[in-house]
């Protein structure tokens, strides 16, 4: 996987990708990230990337010359079709499905803004996709573009240690994590839960199953109104409704 990422702080992202599951997954090869600064392509002494917005207003706006060839020039060095994409908070949300539909390509350019963002034209002749990880304002494209790289170096095969991770991952689709527990058993006068240590495997993996679907009920309904539960997810979940409130469990 080759990703490239257009940005003023180059440093921001280098020094971010030594770290954990990303920085094993690059040190294996599985992953190589470039950068390029769009202030390499300016051509006056002060090397001046940004410029005031046309109908005026406060920020600054960035100039299209250097934006357009820094993406240019790193999209040369990324296999043919690799999608150009820009972190906006105008852009479609980033979900674990994007992530694992990037995942899934041989490589892709992230395109970091800053001040008020990129010039409209280059986002019409240089940007094929616009993505948000989240509803609120950044001042930059930067950590965005670093979430999008953790999100998808994991995903990569052979990047986590234990490749159960992943499988265990799928078969909580669409749900919140159960909670987890290490030694030692008690601790400041809390015990783990008693079906943890039971030695039960069908036991552990329903108690495990049933907390992701009730604390996903009580954090985030949005999850569950999105239909997208597996089918032991579902019928745990009716068992619980109707634990709940008999009777009740098909009103919504
Ligand atoms: N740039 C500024 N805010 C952002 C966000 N929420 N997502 C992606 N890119 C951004």
């Amino acid at each position: 996987m080759k990703i490239q990422v257009v940005t003023l702080f180059p440093e921001m992202i280098a020094g971010a990708l030594g770290f954990g599951i990303v920085g094993r997954a690059v040190e294996r090869g599985l992953l190589s990230v470039g950068t390029e600064d769009p202030r390499k392509h300016t051509s006056d002494v002060h090397r001046t990337v940004d410029d005031r917005p046309y109908g005026g207003g406060p920020g600054m706006v960035l100039k299209p010359e250097p934006m357009l060839a820094a993406i240019r020039a790193a999209h040369e060095r990324l296999p043919p079709g690799s999608p150009r994409i820009h972190l906006s908070a105008q852009g479609e949300p980033l979900g674990q499905a994007q992530a694992r539909e990037l995942a899934a390509l041989p490589g892709f350019l992230l395109v970091a803004g800053r001040y008020e963002g990129l010039d409209e034209r280059v986002v019409e002749l240089g940007i094929d996709r616009e993505v948000s990880i989240g509803d609120y304002v950044l001042s930059g494209g930067e950590l965005p573009a670093l979430v999008v790289i953790d999100a998808v170096a994991r995903l990569l095969p052979g990047a986590l240690g234990d490749e159960r991770s992943n499988v265990e991952e799928s078969f909580v689709a669409g749900l919140l994590d159960w909670p987890h527990y290490t030694r030692p058993e008690l601790f400041e006068g809390l015990a783990v839960p008693p079906v943890l240590l039971s030695g039960n495997h069908a036991d552990i993996r329903r108690w495990r199953l049933e907390q992701a679907v009730t604390r996903t009920y009580a954090r985030r309904p949005d999850l569950i109104a999105r239909g997208e539960l597996g089918p032991e997810a579902s019928r745990l979940l009716s068992e619980f409704l109707a634990a709940r409130a008999p009777g009740t469990e098909d009103r919504g």
